[in-house]
């Protein structure tokens, strides 16, 4: 049996942050799904393959392996963006959920737990997860972490680009973000980091 700590939430509420605290403080290694999203738009991006073409999506999704991964333009909240549309295919999330499933067991099995955060961990991903948590801030809230953690590495965010992204991550037709029946919520909007992170760790 191994643990797997599932986060999901909007963009900017706080998951990544709560993954790697809980990450250092359980010595689990952590996963973040979006990468392996961000990482196909930016194959996408480079291709020029528009993002509603499934069939050329398919074979770039296929590309992705852990190395892909590894590169800082995929911070970018361009890259996101494409990430948001690309993702709405449901061959595409097939093929990144097992690419993440099989790469968070793997580990998972050397460290006797693992932790991800990203849209649908606790729905799809891993369902039968040992902790999940849901975690929101509001809007307002979320526009301003995300822009200035974009602003201290010297990158853009366009006004509104978040609020759409969420939009459509939480319309889409397969495995939207939504909160698990039996997560934990916590709503970071008026918590400082240390008691958002003391929360989550609360409930493991
Ligand atoms: O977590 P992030 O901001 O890096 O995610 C980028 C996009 O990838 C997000 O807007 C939607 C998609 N995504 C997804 O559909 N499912 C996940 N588990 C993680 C990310």
């Amino acid at each position: 049996m191994v643990d797997v700590i599932a986060i999901d939430g909007p963009a900017g509420a706080g998951k990544g942050t709560i993954a790697k605290f809980l990450s250092q403080k359980l010595k689990f290694p952590y996963i973040d799904t979006g990468l392996f999203y961000r990482a196909l738009a930016f194959k996408a991006l480079g291709a020029h393959v528009p993002y509603d073409n499934e069939v050329m999506l398919i074979d770039l999704a296929e590309s992705v392996g852990l190395d892909d991964l590894e590169n800082d333009l995929l911070r970018d909240e361009s890259v996101a963006s494409v990430a948001s549309q690309t993702s709405v295919h449901p061959r595409i999330r097939e093929i990144l959920t097992n690419k993440m499933r099989s790469e968070a067991l793997r580990i998972a099995e050397k460290s006797g737990g693992v932790i991800l955060d990203g849209r649908d961990v606790s729905t799809v991903i891993f369902p039968n997860a040992t902790t999940k948590l849901f975690i929101i801030a509001d809007e307002n809230t979320r526009e301003q972490r995300r822009l200035q953690e974009m602003q201290k590495k010297g990158l853009m965010v366009k006004d509104g680009a978040l609020s759409e992204r969420d939009k459509r991550d939480q319309s889409r037709k397969t495995s939207p973000l939504k909160k698990a029946a039996d997560a934990h919520t916590i709503d970071t909007t008026y918590l400082s980091i240390e008691e958002a992170c003391a929360k989550a760790l609360s409930f493991i």
